[in-house]
């Protein structure tokens, strides 16, 4: 192939030979290989540094390029990578890679506003700061809705209000409680601010976990997983739902992960955690059979937000890296939304005690 520039994809690069090269010596000093890029393979280097709010910076693709222009100009590969990474590819995963790299791409997600779908109902959103809470409230406020937006990030609900202020249709608005959610006088607050009967409940705010096994867990990763993902997630709900059950009308969305519904996707606390929120979902969705209140979740695969494991825990990544080989692309916030906003809307009657897997076939492999 002719030079890489910003323009080509991931996958363009892994299938060129120098490009590949270059790659793999990048992850591996971030003790990586090129199966991490499974999920971004389809995007083009100009939009992974877009998406990737800095992980991956402009300076650090320009460099990649250079690399690659003066190894094909001296006719030699990028230096080898080191022992961590993945044995040289074989002449099939080369053919594979060319012939993906070539094929035809899908259109990127546009969303598509349905006007007034949450027009004079209040929908409390957690984790309304960033990513896939953010997208939610943001959609659930633009299609009518009045969103109590929480989270413990101030900065981030006053980003939201900022970007949604006179771009609203009328009655729609965002009202932000800065909270944590584990916390009971701020479960109280996130009710009151509501100021009247609540429609709907997205409980999106979560946190990861190092992805340690159970054999290398400290408990402060135990705890904060099942503090923030489960007992949070409870206490809303717990001071929610007997004012759906009063108006016998009331959806409530929670969110696991594919580490909700396998073993390999995350360390043993988050999948744990998510777990428990499947029981916690289809519990309430039995306990509340026929009262008009629904409650389902929703399971993201892999979605580009704001959520960063640290401090990983090397044997545990390398478990589940190793398990990832067949992850589906990438989602934007704005597709989990899309799902959730279905799930929190009365478009979704007749639905209860779901895990719906919103992760582009993941789960299916
Ligand atoms: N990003 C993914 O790939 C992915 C995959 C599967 C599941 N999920 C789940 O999706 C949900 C949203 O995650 P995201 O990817 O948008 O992450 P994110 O980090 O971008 O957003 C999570 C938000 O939750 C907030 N939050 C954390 N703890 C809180 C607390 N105690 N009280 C109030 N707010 C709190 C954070 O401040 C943050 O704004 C989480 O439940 C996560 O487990 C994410």
């Amino acid at each position: 192939m002719a030079d890489l520039t910003l323009k080509n994809t991931v996958a363009e690069w892994l299938a060129d030979p120098e490009g590949r090269a270059a790659l793999e010596r990048m992850l591996a000093e971030a003790g990586q290989t090129t199966r991490s890029l499974a999920p971004v393979k389809r995007m083009s280097f100009e939009k992974l540094i877009k998406l990737s709010r800095g992980k991956f910076p402009r300076e650090t693709a320009e460099q990649l390029v250079a690399e690659v222009r003066a190894a094909k100009a001296g006719g030699t590969s990028a230096p080898a990578a080191g022992p961590e990474t993945e044995p040289a590819q074989s002449s099939a995963t080369q053919a594979a890679a060319t012939a993906e790299a070539g094929a035809p791409q899908p259109a990127d997600f546009g969303e598509a506003i349905t006007p007034g779908r949450f027009t004079d109902q209040t929908v409390v959103v957690t984790g309304a700061a960033s990513g896939i809470g953010r997208a939610t409230a943001s959609r659930v406020a633009r299609e009518g809705g009045r969103v109590v937006a929480v989270d413990m990030s101030a900065g981030g609900l006053d980003e939201l209000a900022a970007e949604l202020a006179g771009a609203l249709p009328e009655g729609a608005s965002i009202v932000p409680v800065v909270a944590n959610i584990t916390d009971d006088a701020a479960i109280t607050a996130i009710v009151e601010a509501a100021g009247g009967p609540i429609h709907a409940l997205a409980n999106v705010a979560g946190v990861m976990d190092r992805f340690a096994p159970v054999h290398t867990l400290d408990d402060a990763t135990w705890e904060r997983a099942f503090a923030v993902n489960v007992t949070g997630t409870m206490k809303l709900m717990r001071a929610v739902v007997p004012g759906m059950l009063e108006a016998a009308e009331g959806r409530v969305v929670n969110v696991t992960s594919e580490a909700g519904l396998r073993g390999s996707a995350a360390g043993a606390a988050y999948t744990a955690s998510k777990h428990a929120v499947v029981g916690l979902t289809k519990n309430s969705a039995y306990m509340y059979l026929n009262t008009g209140v629904r409650v389902n979740a929703v399971a993201p695969g892999g979605v580009l937000t704001g959520m960063q494991p640290t401090d990983v825990d090397p044997f545990g990544m390398g478990r589940v890296q190793a398990g990832m080989g067949v992850m589906a692309d990438i989602a934007m916030p704005e597709q989990l939304a899309a799902t959730i906003t279905f799930l929190l809307s009365t478009d979704s009657t007749n639905i209860n005690g779901q895990i719906l897997a919103s992760d582009g076939g993941w789960s299916a492999a």
